[in-house]
C-alpha cells in the first residue's frame, strides 16, 4: 500500500467529525440533564405523574394550583396540607426510572416555597429501591415570602434505582414548586449541571462541532410543541415545559412520560459545545412541524417570525452585552460571545414547501449575516425521489452545506464507500449530519421492533464508509453519528452512540469507530493506493489516509470487512520515519453480532500495538473484521 505522503490533497476541516444530539431516548431529562427528580413543577400533561403520596391516611393532602395569569410560562405549583402531627405525610418521586445514587456523594436539593401557615415540618429522605433511608436532612419552610431553599445530603450507600420522599410532619399548610435534586459531580461541578460520565464520553470524542437540539424535535409533533430556543434561556423555573416529541412513538416502548423541561436549554447547549472544543451547530424550525407526526406548516406570513427567532438567536450567541439577547447571554453567566458560525434550517422536511422556506431563511440571514454559514436539509436518503427533488432544488442555493440522512443496512454501507467521489464539486458542501447502520431483524410481534443492536458488524460498515467520507474531505466537511444517547430502559430508537442506566455509561463499538477517526484526523489527506489503485472495497478492504502537518503524523486507516486477516507492506512515498513511536490502534470482535453492555462494556474496544517501521515502510498485520488506525511518525 503506498501513501503519497508529499501530495497534500483537501484539508480536512476542524469540524469533520462530530456529534449529533437530540432529546430522543430520554438523552436530555432523565440522561445527560442530571436533574433527578422527574416532573419537579408539576407541569406534566397530569400533574402528578412520577409523585406518590404516601404515609398515614388523612395525615396530608395535596393540591395542584394553577396559576397561569400570573406565571405563564410554569404555571403550575403544589398546595399542600399537613395534617400529620407526629406521623408523617410523604411525597415520593419516582424519579426518571428510579433515581441513581453513589455512596459518599452530596445531593444538592433545592424547592420552592411559600404562603407557609402553622408549622409544617419538612425532611428529605433518599430512599433505597426497598425504601431504606439512605439519607436524609431536616429543612423547615417558613414565612408567606416564596423564596428558595437548599440544602444537601450525602448517600450512605449506592444504589441503582432509589427515589426521594418530602416527609411532611407537624400542621400547617405551604405552597411548593421546583423541586429538585442534583448530584454534586456534574460535569465542572457546575450546580444544576451535566451528568460528568457522559459528559466525558463526548469530550473523549473530541468532536469539531455539536449539532443540537435534533433530529425530529426541532419540528415538534406539531407547531405549538416545536423546539422554540427562546423558551429554554433564561432562569430555569421560567422555561416553558413541553411534551416531548417521543412521548408516543413505538407504542412497545411509549413511556407516556416523556417531556422536554428545558433545563437543559440552548445556553447550555452553546456551553456544552465550548466545554468540549466543538463548534456549535444550531438547528431552527422553519415553520414546518414533523412530517412523522402532524406535518402541520405555518401559513406563509407567519414564517417571518421564524426567521427572527434566527436572527435573534445570533445575537444570543454573538451579540454584544448591549444587544437585548447578548444580555441575557451575559446575565446567565457569559458575556463572551459563544462564536456561533453556522446554523442549520429545518430537519428532514421533504417537499416543495420547504424549498420555498429555506430560500426565505437564506435571503435573510445572508443578507444580514454573511458569516454564518448556512445548513440547508434534503432528509432521509431513503425518502427516495424527495431526497433527488430536494437535491435538484437546493444544489443552486448558496446553501454552504446540504444535511444528509441515512439509516440503512451495512451493506449500503459498504457499497457506497465512493459515494462522495462523484459529487460535484462546484455545489454545497456535504453534512453527513445523520447516518447509522441498521440491521433490522423484524420478528412479528417483536416487541423491539426489529430495531438493531449497535453490533460490530454495523460499526465495521460504518469505517468503511467513513473511510470514503475521509476521503473525499475537499466536498465532505461534517459527519456525525446518530442518534448519540439512550437509556437502556427508556429508549425508542435503536441503535445509538452510547448507552446508559441511572449510574454508568457504555460505548458501543460504533462509539469506537467514530473516536478513532476523530481523534485521528489529521490535517489534509494524501492518496492512499494499492497498485495505484484506491482501496473502496476490492476484497472488502477499505482505506484512507491523512497527515497532520502540524505533528508530522501520517494517519492511515484500514478496514478489513472480510474474513481473512492481510498482510501489507505500507510504503511512504516523499518521506522516511522517525524513531517516535509508530502504533496500530486495532478495532475488531471475535464475532460480528459482539456489542458491549453496561455490564460488559468492553467486549469490543480498540487495543494499541506497537509497530517496528523500516526507513520508508512499515509492516502491518490487519485481521479480519477489522478496523486499524496506524500512526506514522515522519
Ligand atoms: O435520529 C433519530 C431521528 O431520525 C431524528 O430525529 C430524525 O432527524 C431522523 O428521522
Amino acid at each position: 500500500i503506498t501513501l503519497k505522503v508529499n501530495k497534500p490533497q483537501a484539508a480536512v476541516q476542524p469540524t469533520m467529525w462530530g456529534i449529533f444530539f437530540e432529546d430522543i431516548n430520554f438523552s436530555a431529562d432523565g440522561g445527560i440533564y442530571a436533574e433527578l427528580v422527574k416532573n419537579r413543577s408539576f407541569e406534566f400533561t397530569d400533574p402528578l405523574m412520577g409523585w406518590k403520596e404516601t404515609g398515614k391516611e388523612g395525615a396530608g393532602r395535596i393540591l395542584i394550583v394553577n396559576q397561569g395569569s400570573e406565571h405563564a410560562a410554569n404555571p403550575r405549583y403544589a398546595h399542600v396540607t399537613v395534617q400529620a402531627g407526629d406521623s408523617i405525610y410523604g411525597l415520593f418521586n419516582e424519579g426518571f426510572r428510579g433515581m441513581g445514587f453513589k455512596k459518599d456523594l452530596r445531593y444538592n436539593f433545592s424547592f420552592r416555597a411559600g404562603n407557609t401557615t402553622g408549622n409544617p415540618a419538612l425532611k428529605l429522605v433518599l430512599l433505597d429501591e426497598k425504601g431504606e433511608h439512605i439519607g436524609e436532612v431536616a429543612i423547615p419552610p417558613t414565612g408567606k415570602e416564596w423564596k428558595q431553599y437548599t440544602a444537601s445530603v450525602t448517600a450512605s450507600r449506592t444504589v441503582a434505582k432509589g427515589g426521594l420522599q418530602l416527609q411532611f410532619s407537624g400542621n400547617g399548610s405551604l405552597d411548593i414548586d421546583m423541586i429538585s435534586l442534583f448530584p454534586e459531580d456534574t460535569w465542572k461541578q457546575r450546580p444544576g449541571g451535566l451528568r460528568s460520565d457522559l459528559v466525558q464520553k463526548l469530550a473523549d470524542l473530541h468532536p469539531g462541532f455539536v449539532r443540537f437540539p435534533g433530529g425530529c424535535i426541532v419540528e415538534g409533533r406539531d407547531l405549538a410543541n416545536r423546539y422554540q430556543w427562546k423558551k429554554t434561556v433564561g432562569k430555569v423555573e421560567d422555561r416553558t415545559l413541553i411534551v416531548n416529541r417521543w412521548n408516543t412513538e413505538f407504542a412497545n416502548r411509549a413511556p407516556g412520560d416523556y417531556f422536554q423541561s428545558y433545563g437543559l436549554g440552548f445556553y447550555e447547549y452553546f456551553l456544552l459545545s465550548e466545554d468540549i472544543g466543538a463548534s456549535p451547530l444550531p438547528i431552527l424550525n422553519c415553520g414546518m412541524a414533523c412530517q412523522f407526526n402532524t406535518g402541520e406548516v405555518a401559513a406563509d406570513e407567519d414564517v417571518a417570525v421564524y426567521i427572527q427567532d434566527a436572527l435573534d438567536l445570533i445575537e444570543f450567541a454573538n451579540g454584544g452585552t448591549d444587544t437585548k439577547w447578548g444580555h441575557l447571554r451575559a446575565e446567565m453567566g457569559h458575556p463572551k460571545p459563544f462564536n456561533l458560525q453556522m446554523m442549520g434550517v429545518g430537519n428532514e422536511q421533504w417537499d416543495s414547501q420547504y424549498v420555498a422556506r429555506y430560500q426565505r431563511f437564506e435571503q435573510e440571514l445572508k443578507s444580514k449575516h454573511p458569516e454564518i454559514k448556512l445548513v440547508s436539509s434534503v432528509g432521509p436518503f431513503s425518502s427516495g425521489k424527495q431526497f433527488e427533488y430536494l437535491w435538484s432544488k437546493l444544489r443552486t442555493s448558496k446553501a454552504d452545506l446540504v444535511d444528509e440522512h441515512y439509516y440503512m443496512p451495512p451493506e449500503w454501507f459498504l457499497k457506497n464507500t465512493t459515494r462522495y467521489d462523484k459529487y460535484d464539486r462546484n455545489g454545497p458542501k456535504i453534512f453527513a449530519g445523520e447516518y447509522a447502520a441498521h440491521i433490522r431483524v423484524a420478528k412479528e410481534n417483536d416487541s423491539e421492533q426489529g430495531e438493531t443492536r449497535n453490533t460490530w458488524e454495523s460499526a465495521l460498515a460504518e469505517a468503511a464508509f467513513m473511510t470514503g467520507l475521509e476521503r473525499n474531505a475537499d466536498i465532505v466537511q461534517m459527519c456525525s453519528y446518530a442518534p448519540l444517547l439512550a437509556h437502556v430502559e427508556a429508549w425508542q430508537w435503536r441503535p445509538d452512540l452510547i448507552w446508559f442506566d441511572n449510574l454508568r455509561s457504555v460505548g458501543t463499538p460504533n462509539y469506537y469507530v467514530q473516536l478513532l477517526f476523530a481523534n485521528n484526523k489529521g490535517t489534509h489527506t494524501i492518496p492512499v493506493t494499492l497498485n495505484d489503485q484506491p482501496l473502496t472495497g476490492k476484497d472488502s478492504i477499505y482505506a484512507s489516509a491523512t497527515i497532520d502537518q502540524q505533528a508530522h503524523k501520517i494517519l492511515v486507516k484500514i478496514v478489513n470487512a472480510s474474513g481473512k486477516a492481510m498482510n501489507y507492506k505500507l510504503a511512504l512515498d516523499g518521506a522516511v520515519t522517525t524513531k517516535d513511536a509508530t502504533t496500530q490502534q486495532v478495532l475488531t470482535a471475535k464475532n460480528k453480532g459482539d456489542f458491549n453492555t453496561l455490564d460488559n462494556p468492553s467486549v469490543v474496544k480498540p487495543v494499541e500495538l506497537q509497530l517496528k517501521p523500516a526507513k520508508n515502510n512499515v509492516d502491518v498485520v490487519v485481521k479480519a473484521n477489522s478496523l486499524n488506525v496506524i500512526t506514522i511518525p515522519y
